[in-house]
């Protein structure tokens, strides 16, 4: 099969209509989307990522107003962020109506649904009547793209299209949220900060830790990594050893004087332009003649805290 990357929104429209599956743009990283009513292409789509079954879907809506079609009730406190922070990075885990297939959820009761805040699948998603089911557009456990040449470097041959939406503006996934025992729980740390999220409705818990078994949000402990080994240490510690040229090392900001092969995030020291930078950056280190990548923790604060979440599921 030929992958086309374009703009082309009638195409991409078309294809999905036809029950084929498709990569698209959104703030945080790029989705391989398919009609989430429909059995087959869900299928197609845990086929070409090489998903198990039992690691559920995200489904995308055009507008906040459209998630009750899909789901019994939004609990108030979800309402809240849902009105402070839709469109955008994140995402409502919410008890599903009986029209979402169980392939979407993996036979679990409650449905991840999020509004996209960027413009072309916002209005991809305006001309379906139906929403599009997309996780990630990588394969299976490795680092997710976040631009369309990064879908068609390893998902090309596989799919018909992919819409170019340009580099993601946010570059780490949505923060996945659900509503547990009155109180607001933090599945999976992302684009949406922890402290944006408690302005709005007060202190959060935070369950986003590993398991094997994901019956919460995707958080299988090794994911989101290269294929070369990945080390993470504290900044200290990287100063004070001698790095060869079989070592990349991926900093946040400062340049280490004595190392050959090194990038750094954000050399002005912005969280927000780091994770839009990390996943290109550690794609870019994976592709090298290497032995190692080692990167450097940053502050647990902001975004920093889904940055290094990705770093510690990345490291070996
Ligand atoms: O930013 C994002 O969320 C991106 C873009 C493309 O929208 N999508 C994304 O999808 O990161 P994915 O499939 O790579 O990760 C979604 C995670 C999965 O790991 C899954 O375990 C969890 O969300 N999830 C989805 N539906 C769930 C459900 N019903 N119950 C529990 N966890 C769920
Ligand atoms: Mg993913």
């Amino acid at each position: 099969m030929e992958t086309i990357i374009g703009q082309d929104i009638q195409q991409a429209a078309a294809l999905l209509r036809a029950g084929e599956v498709v990569g698209i743009p959104t703030e945080t990283v790029y989705g391989l989307a398919g009609n989430a009513l429909n059995d087959s292409a869900i299928a197609k789509i845990f086929a070409v990522k090489n998903r198990p079954y039992f690691d559920p879907l995200i489904i995308h809506v055009a507008h906040a107003g459209a998630i009750g079609h899909w789901v019994q009730q939004i609990p108030q406190p979800l309402e809240q962020l849902a009105q402070a922070f839709l469109p955008g990075p994140l995402t409502l885990l919410l008890p599903k109506k009986q029209v979402i297939p169980d392939l979407v959820t993996a036979g679990l009761p409650r449905v991840a649904v999020r509004v996209p805040g960027h413009p072309l699948t916002r209005e991809l998603l305006s001309r379906l009547d139906f929403p599009l089911a997309a996780p990630s557009a990588n394969p299976f456990g490795y680092i997710s793209p976040t631009q369309a040449m990064h879908v068609v470097e390893q998902l090309g041959g596989k799919i018909p299209f992919v819409l170019d939406g340009g580099p993601c503006q946010v570059g780490v996934e949505s923060t996945i949220v659900s509503y547990e025992e009155e109180q607001i729980v933090i599945l999976r740390k992302g684009g949406l900060t922890i402290e944006q999220i408690e302005a709005v409705v007060g202190p959060v818990v935070v369950k986003a830790h590993s398991t094997s078994h994901p019956a919460a949000p995707g958080m299988l402990k090794s994911h989101y990594a290269p294929r070369k080994p990945l080390r993470l240490l504290e900044r200290e510690a990287i100063d004070g050893q001698l790095w060869t040229a079989r070592t990349a090392l991926l900093l946040f900001q400062k340049a280490v004087p004595s190392a050959t092969v090194q990038m750094a995030l954000s050399p002005g020291g912005h969280l927000e332009e780091a994770a839009r930078h990390l996943f290109a950056y550690l794609r870019a280190l994976d592709a090298l003649d290497i032995d190692e990548i080692v990167a450097e923790i940053l502050p647990e604060r902001g975004l920093g805290r889904a940055i290094n979440d990705r770093l510690r599921r990345a490291a070996v």
